[in-house]
């Protein structure tokens, strides 16, 4: 096994790419700090708008290299920077889908004078036609009531129907708010159905899935346990110890891990950095 792949590396990802061959990785699956000041124990959500955008293009150039020629990337975004990191990428890459997330439980509080933002903005880009994309592996069961009214005999064993529909650009998944099984202590922890239906489509079975910004290492364990390799970087060592943790759970287990502690995570101190002048959203996003 090549020592680069499946480790979280707890350093900042710019160097830690340096470990990672070009042309190597299938999939980068990457959720990077919004820039909406939250706290990740560092001051990679605060920085200047001007900082933060280019901070942002020069990772995505120091990371692109590592990407196979059929390679995808998909990059979890707000409405706050995606049309600026959009506008990026589309000059690297050919966009194919803007995906939104749909958390639906609503966050408590938040803005009085404009819309509460429940919705996340991701990003699918390809770099050739022949990408890599197994649309089976992700196809939705078309409920029992729907295949009933599909009964004229046209539709009987129809594959269409018996294999399921393909998913839409709306994902409507639950955030992973503090009572959700799937929860550990990272304020912006991904569910891992969402990252699963990516890492099936876009990596292939033995392919190698690289995440920039592993927080709490939803993306090393939805590689895991889709049999695919990963790479990945995290600056916060809590959240790497907290990825650590969740590896080894799976590994000894087969499950992923809700509460690395195996207790109710303790309250989040300080998700935000008083100072720092807040967008609404920052409020609303758990
Ligand atoms: C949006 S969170 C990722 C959450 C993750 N998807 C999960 O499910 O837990 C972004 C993460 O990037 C980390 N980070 C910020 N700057 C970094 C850098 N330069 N290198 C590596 N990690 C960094 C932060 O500490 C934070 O945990």
């Amino acid at each position: 096994m090549s020592a680069w792949k499946n480790q979280v590396f707890c350093e900042d990802a710019l160097a830690g790419l340096a470990r990672v061959p070009d042309g190597s990785i299938d999939l980068i699956l990457t959720d990077p700090p919004y820039n909406l000041g939250k706290d990740y124990g560092n001051a990679s959500d605060q920085q200047s708008v001007d900082d933060y955008l280019a901070w942002t293009e020069a990772w995505i150039d120091a990371a692109l290299p590592k990407l196979k020629p059929n390679g995808s990337l998909y990059i979890f975004l707000t409405w706050r920077y995606s049309p600026e990191i959009f506008v990026m990428l589309k000059k690297r890459m050919t966009m194919m889908n803007e995906i939104i997330w749909d958390r639906r439980v609503p966050s408590m509080g938040g803005s009085t004078r404009s819309y509460s933002s429940v919705h996340d903005t991701i990003g699918f880009f390809v770099r050739r036609k022949d990408y890599y994309f197994d649309l089976d592996a992700v196809r939705i069961p078309y409920d029992a009531e729907t295949k009933k009214a599909r009964s004229r005999s046209i539709f009987v064993g129809a594959k269409w129907l018996e294999v399921g529909y393909n998913p839409k650009d709306l994902w409507s998944v639950s955030r992973l708010h503090r009572e959700h099984a799937e929860r550990v202590d990272h304020p912006t922890q991904k569910p891992l159905e969402i990252i699963e239906r990516m890492v099936k489509a876009s990596c292939p079975p033995d392919g190698v899935v690289m995440d920039l910004f592993m927080g709490s290492g939803t993306t090393a364990v939805a590689a895991r346990r889709c049999g695919r390799d990963f790479v990945g970087f995290e600056l916060n060592p809590e959240y790497c110890d907290i990825a650590r943790r969740r590896l080894e759970a799976l590994a000894e287990t087969g499950k992923p891990l809700s509460d690395p502690q195996g207790q109710t995570p303790p309250p989040r101190k300080g998700r935000r950095a008083k100072s720092t002048p807040l967008p609404s959203e920052a409020l609303e996003q758990e």
